[in-house]
Order: structure tokens, then C-alpha cells, then sequence
């Protein structure tokens, strides 16, 4: 089998830690060429994965390279043309999670992937992990009527941009996205949103994310979800996952999934979420069948929409926001 040559484009934390040590395993691909505007991250994951071919700008990459996909690992912030260049190029592209900061870019993207129609996907791991898999079979047909989220964390991160809105979007956007997408995948689309927050006292010029930020969004069928995220904790942070649909309550949690406290499944070890999401976009390609991909870029902005609705509704009193009209609507296929 002749192997996908891939391109990464940011070999940070992530790539680091996890990305990389995955897909240096898949029989798919090969690792063919890097970019990264840091010199010291691109040198040091040439030297990890002898990988040569090293670009400190994907405008280098894209001409130099011939790839059959790209895997873009960027912050939040950053998300300019790779995508679009990509796309326009006929390479496959997997970007991950949140795929812009503004619906204005996101529209921009998704109108040249689809016109280009390439293998794409947006990095929502969750949606392969097992947990989620046997929740979304055993919610099938079933109205989901309540959720009740959170994702609470402390304010530091490993990420310089995270501590940032403007660069990460705030938790919400960037980190809760997870949530916000699997709701969508187990229970439907939101039809609009309304949310609550509080701005931090504590701000300086390296720290200035919400502090707190209470969302509801209503379900189009029917129900309601309680989704809300902090960065007011000195330490640790805590999660939960909770869905009450057919009179029974799904906690997914701390990768087990209960009903009604009777567990019923566990995700597997080693990151195969990860592995599985990107396994998925690579057969996708050499089958040709995009309907693989759990999380298309189409679908990814929807979550998009819904957590930069969410900000904006709280950055406005509360006021409540529909999902079905532009900026926030996505076209369907
Ligand atoms: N799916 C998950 O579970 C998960 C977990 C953590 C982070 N993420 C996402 O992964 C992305 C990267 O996060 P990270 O923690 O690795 O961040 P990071 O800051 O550690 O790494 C990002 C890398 O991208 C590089 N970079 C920035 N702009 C660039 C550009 N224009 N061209 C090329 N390289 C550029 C940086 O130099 C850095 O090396 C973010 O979108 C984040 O939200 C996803």
C-alpha cells in the first residue's frame, strides 16, 4: 500500500504529547513534512520523528511539498489560509478543534473545502471515543429533555494564548467546545442559545479570559441544556456530563458511561479516541467515503457557532441568540 503523505502544520503541546506519538504509528501514512512559525518546536520534532522536510511557514510548505493531506495542530488564533490553500490544492484536511474564532472565517473555509471537495475533519476526539458511541446508540429515537454540563478549571495554562480571548476564544470556545459538540452528537442541533457570565477581577495583560460563563441552549427537540465553564479554580479542575432523555439518567463522566448508575461502558486506554479520529479521516481518503467522518468541517462550525453564540449572548446581557439565522446558521450539503 502506498502510504498518505501528510504534512503537519504546528508541532506544539499537543503534536507533542499526543498527535505525533499516534500518527507516527499508523500503517496510512507517513510523516512527511512539518511547519511551525518556532523554531525550536519544529527543530526538536524533525529531530524526534526524522522528519527533514521543515518549514517555518505553510506558504513554503504548500509550494515545496507534494501532500496528499494536511493536519493542522494551530492555536485558535491562527487559522488564516491553510486550510483554504490546502483545499484548493486538492489536499485532505483535518483541522482541529475550534477551527476559527469568527463564523466569518469558518463560512470562508467550509464554502472552499466543500466547493474543492476534499476529505475534511475538525479534531472532536469524544466523538470516537466508546463512551460516546454506545450513549449515542442507546439515546437514539429518545427526546433528550435535560443536560446538565460543566467543565471547571483553574486560570493557568500551558498555552500562552489560552489565557487570552482574544487568541483562544476563552475556555468556553476553546476547551468546552468538546462538550458542546457531544451534546449535538448525542442529542441534535441547539436552535438557540442564551448565557450568563462573570469578566475576572484578577485580569492583567497575560491573563484576561471570562471567569465564569453559565449557558443555556434550547434543542430543536425540545429540551433544554445547562452547559457552563470557569477558570475561577486555584487548582485541579472538575467536570460532568450528565443527560436525562427516556426517564434515565446517562452520566458520562471520567470515561465511563452509566444509566441510571448501572455502568454499561468504558472508553479504551491509550488515547484511541485520538487514534480513532484520525484513523477514520485517513481511510476515509484512501476509500474515497467522506460519510466515514464523524466530525466533517460542516458539521465542526455548527459546534463553533453554538459556543461563539454563547460568548456573544453573555457579552450582551443574557440576550438570547438563534442558531438558525446567519452569522451562526451552516448550510446544509
Ligand atoms: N482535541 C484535544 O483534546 C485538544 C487538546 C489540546 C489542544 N487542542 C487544540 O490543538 C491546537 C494546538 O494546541 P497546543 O496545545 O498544541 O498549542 P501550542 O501552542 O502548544 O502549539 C501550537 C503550535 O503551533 C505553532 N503555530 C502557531 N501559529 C502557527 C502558524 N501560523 N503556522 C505554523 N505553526 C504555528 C506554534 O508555534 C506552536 O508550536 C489548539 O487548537 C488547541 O485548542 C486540542
Amino acid at each position: 500500500m502506498t502510504k498518505l503523505r501528510v504534512g503537519i502544520i504546528g508541532v506544539g503541546r499537543m503534536a507533542e504529547i499526543c498527535h505525533l506519538p499516534i500518527l507516527a504509528k499508523l500503517p496510512q501514512i507517513e510523516l512527511a513534512a512539518f511547519c511551525d512559525t518556532s523554531p525550536e518546536n519544529l527543530a526538536a520534532r524533525g529531530n524526534e520523528y526524522a522528519v527533514q522536510n521543515l518549514y517555518s511557514n505553510h506558504h513554503d510548505l504548500f509550494e515545496n511539498e507534494k501532500l496528499d493531506a494536511v493536519c493542522i495542530f494551530i492555536p485558535p488564533f491562527a487559522h488564516t489560509d491553510a486550510e483554504i490553500i490546502a483545499a484548493q490544492k486538492g489536499i485532505h484536511v483535518f483541522v482541529e478543534k475550534p477551527p476559527a474564532l469568527s463564523m466569518d472565517k469558518a463560512h470562508e473555509i467550509n464554502a472552499v473545502i466543500q466547493k474543492a471537495g476534499v476529505i475534511n475533519a475538525v479534531g472532536f476526539n469524544r466523538r470516537y471515543a466508546r463512551t460516546s458511541e454506545e450513549a449515542r446508540l442507546r439515546l437514539a429515537g429518545k427526546t433528550l429533555v435535560q443536560a446538565l454540563i460543566h467543565r471547571l478549571h483553574g486560570s493557568k495554562a500551558a498555552a500562552y494564548w489560552w489565557m487570552l480571548e482574544e487568541l483562544s476564544g476563552g475556555a468556553f470556545v476553546e476547551n468546552t467546545i468538546h462538550a458542546v459538540d457531544l451534546l449535538r452528537y448525542l442529542g441534535g442541533e441547539y436552535t438557540s442559545v442564551s448565557a450568563r457570565g462573570m469578566d475576572r477581577r484578577d485580569k492583567t495583560e497575560d491573563l484576561d479570559i471570562p471567569l465564569t460563563l453559565c449557558v443555556t441552549y434550547t434543542l430543536a427537540g425540545g429540551g433544554v441544556a445547562n452547559i457552563t465553564t470557569s477558570t475561577a479554580l486555584d487548582g485541579g479542575g472538575h467536570s460532568e456530563f450528565l443527560v436525562v432523555a427516556g426517564g434515565s439518567l446517562y452520566d458520562l463522566g471520567d470515561s465511563t458511561l452509566t444509566i441510571d448508575g448501572e455502568k454499561i461502558a468504558e472508553d479504551e486506554p491509550d488515547r484511541a479516541d485520538y487514534k480513532g479520529e484520525f484513523s477514520t479521516f485517513f481511510d476515509a481518503i484512501i476509500e474515497d467515503d467522506p460519510e466515514r467522518v464523524r466530525s466533517p468541517y460542516r458539521d465542526g462550525i455548527r459546534s463553533l457557532a453554538a459556543a461563539l453564540a454563547a460568548v456573544e449572548s453573555a457579552k450582551n446581557g443574557g440576550v438570547e441568540i438563534d442558531l438558525t439565522s446567519p452569522p451562526y446558521a451552516v448550510e446544509e450539503a
